[in-house]
């Protein structure tokens, strides 16, 4: 039986990457430091603030979640319904459960109900792929919900895999706008929350042993409409890389975030101040319309489709 690296005791977990093992405790311990870590190098959050977590029902949105309460922040949840048949089911309860069990404020949005549409038609109507529609619809109501909330800052689950696969992605395009996006607080403005993501120095391995421990049940499986794309290539990708140099993913992440980023900044503050307010909903825009309002013009105008029927398509 392998030993703990702080205490010696039985150890729950072996983390090549820190070339170490972890009791239950000083998982914690480390996953609590890392996450501090975060807040601290990119000045996420300040005392006092309110944030909105974007809660999905999986295990890095209720980590970061039971984190932020456990750091002392004030954080409430937002949970986005998107339609997608029993998993959305499944994941909404998660999300609920969670909340009800801590006492903790959970907002939802349903996109059926509240905008007419869901992801799966969407994904019709706009013959694009779901995570398209899925990320616009997303990203959209987080906002919203944190302007109308009057909440300072949002904070995602994204972890260290999710980060470095985009940035591989990013990377092989060379797509310059999306790189100087890349970094883990992005500055709010112009009817933007800032937005953070606590959990980038965290692997997917540590943040589900953290639900473990911790006792958080959470959505396990993957999104059905997400089967094959690109993303999941990349992590797979990285995680061969990681597996033959330990550390390989932290140090292709964080170190663009420390070296790369900075000389990208100004762009990312160009394309910022080329926004003004959408037409139909009052959020930031580069066009007339936002794109967000777009999609619901297109999605719920469309009869509704099923969810299988999409994933039959595709394949
Ligand atoms: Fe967005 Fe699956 S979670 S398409
Ligand atoms: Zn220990
Ligand atoms: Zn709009």
């Amino acid at each position: 039986m392998s030993k703990c690296r702080v205490c010696r005791g039985p150890a729950i977990i072996d983390l090549p990457r820190h070339n170490a093992n972890f009791c239950a405790d000083h998982l914690q311990q480390l996953c609590r430091r890392q996450v501090e870590k975060a807040i601290a190098d990119h000045e996420m959050l300040e005392p006092g603030e309110r944030v909105l977590v974007a809660v999905s029902g999986g295990k890095d949105s209720l980590a970061v979640w039971d984190l932020l309460v456990e750091l002392g922040y004030a954080a409430d949840g937002v949970y986005v319904g998107l339609g997608i048949g029993e998993y959305s089911d499944v994941s909404g309860r998660y999300a609920q459960e969670f909340a009800a069990a801590r006492g903790l404020t959970l907002h939802t949005v349903d996109l059926r109900h509240d905008h007419g549409y869901d992801v799966p038609t969407a994904a019709r109507a706009t013959r694009r792929v779901p995570c398209s529609a899925c990320g616009l619809s997303k990203r959209h109501l987080f906002d919203a919900a944190a302007r109308n909330g009057g909440y300072d800052v949002v904070a995602t689950g994204h972890n260290l895999d999710d980060e470095a696969a985009v940035l591989l992605g990013n990377t092989l395009r060379w797509d310059v706008d999306y790189l100087a996006r890349q970094m883990p607080a992005l500055p709010g403005g112009k009817g933007f929350p800032r937005k953070v993501k606590p959990l980038v120095r965290l692997t997917e391995r540590e943040t589900a042993a953290w639900c473990i421990v911790r006792g958080i049940d959470y959505q396990v499986e993957e999104c059905p409409m997400a089967a094959g794309n690109r993303h999941l290539g990349y992590k797979q990708t990285l995680n061969a890389l990681e597996a033959r140099s330990p550390g390989a993913k932290a140090s292709f992440y964080l170190g663009f975030v420390d070296r790369m980023a900075p000389l990208l900044a100004s762009r990312s503050r160009a394309a910022a101040d080329a926004l003004n307010a959408c037409a139909t909903c009052g959020s930031p825009t580069s066009g007339e319309v936002c794109a967000f309002c777009r999609l619901v013009a297109v999605a719920s105008a469309h009869e509704p489709v099923p969810v299988q029927m999409i994933g039959r398509s595709r394949r």
